[in-house]
């Protein structure tokens, strides 16, 4: 399959019309969010969906998420709208919340991996609420990357993965936020956040009263199946070893200088992901800055890029220092945790 790749200009230019069209007619077309890349096809289209898992590697049971531009897209989906759920939307649609809601038959089961409830989110992006619009379907969609790798923040990355896999790519420049959105249960008492993104506890808080974390997100030890079923699998991970050093900053920068010190020994190429306050510590040659240490949404931003940067620089280990997991700082850090599938340091222990 060819793909073809098209700059975003306008919402009237032929190449946005054609792949609107593909989308309805059951095609695979990937756009920007505001989070990240989406891989989109028509959510009520079996066949349509079946290709997304096919086009990503992606295991059958991971359910996808349901993208809409308007409230009306979200009335057929869902057996009712809770007074908490239309509080959640009125604050933060669009934008980066996936809401957890019990499903109407209309919704296949292919598109939410046999479950009885389905995720649904208004995306704060132009270009993607106009192709859904376009489109006239509500729009299935998974981060846009082969499946385990780290999600795409701009156009070219998903080129990378799926080139020849999927019939569309829209470039609409480089995602905002950075990381997934949040993914909160509403079908529970109180609220649950399945998920860490965009939208942080706090902000959830403020709008409900209450909400709590998945024992998965405060726990370390293994508890059996995650409700997310998306959770349970690797993730986010470049091609190196990932490994995230935490501890005091004297701590971190006397590991890691060691580290790579070590690792240079031994012929071994390893980066660190390091704030740009510690950059200077590690030398301009192995370390990349994440941004500011007092700046989680900068680091947000940047890091999937990083990761896949890492790869195309042929590094062997990554390390990255720990960032305080306030604010979005606790979604970077769960992806970071995640692509290191465990390997957490504690520096000066
Ligand atoms: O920001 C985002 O959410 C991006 C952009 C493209 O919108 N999409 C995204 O999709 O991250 P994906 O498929 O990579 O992640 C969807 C997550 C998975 O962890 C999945 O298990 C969870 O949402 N999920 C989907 N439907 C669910 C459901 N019915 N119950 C529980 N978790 C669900
Ligand atoms: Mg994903």
């Amino acid at each position: 399959m060819q793909t073809k790749y098209i700059e975003f200009t306008s919402c009237d230019a032929p190449g946005f019309l054609d792949a609107a069209r593909a989308l309805k007619e059951g095609r695979l077309v990937a756009f920007p969010t505001e989070t990240v890349y989406g891989l989109g096809a028509n959510a009520l289209d079996r066949k349509a969906v079946r290709s997304i898992y096919v086009a990503k590697g992606r295991p059958v049971d991971n359910p996808l998420i349901v993208h809409i531009s308007d409230l009306e897209m979200l009335k057929p989906l869902v057996t009712e709208i809770k007074p908490d759920v239309l509080k959640l939307i009125s604050a933060y649609w669009p934008g980066p919340l996936t809401i957890i809601m019990k499903k109407t038959s209309v919704v296949p089961d292919i598109t939410t991996g046999g479950l009885d409830t389905v995720a649904v989110r208004m995306p704060d992006n132009p270009v993607a609420l106009e192709l859904i619009r376009k489109a006239g379907v509500p729009v299935a969609a998974p981060s846009a990357n082969r499946s385990g790798r780290p999600s795409p923040t701009m156009a070219k990355h998903v080129l990378e993965d799926l080139n020849g896999k999927i019939s569309y790519i829209i470039d609409g420049g480089q995602c905002k936020v950075g990381v997934e959105s949040t993914v909160v249960d509403m079908t529970v008492e109180p609220a649950v956040i399945l998920r860490p993104g965009g939208i942080t506890p706090l902000m959830i808080k403020q709008v409900l009263g209450s909400v709590e974390l998945d024992r998965s997100l405060i726990e370390k030890a293994d508890i059996g199946k995650p409700k997310s079923p998306g959770m349970k699998y690797k993730h986010y991970a470049p091609k190196a070893e990932v490994f995230v050093v935490s501890g005091d900053y004297n701590d971190i920068v006397n590991w890691l200088s060691k580290a790579v010190s070590e690792d240079k020994k031994s012929g071994i190429k390893s980066v660190v992901l390091a704030a740009k306050e510690h950059i200077q510590e590690y030398g301009l040659n192995n370390a990349i800055s994440f941004g500011s240490i007092n700046d989680a949404s900068e680091v947000a931003s940047n890091i999937f890029r990083l990761f896949r940067e890492c790869d195309r620089i042929g590094a062997e280990k990554i390390y990255v220092e720990a960032i305080p997991k306030e604010g979005i700082g606790l979604a970077v850090m769960n992806r970071i945790e995640k692509a290191a599938g465990g390997k957490i340091i504690q520096a000066g222990e």
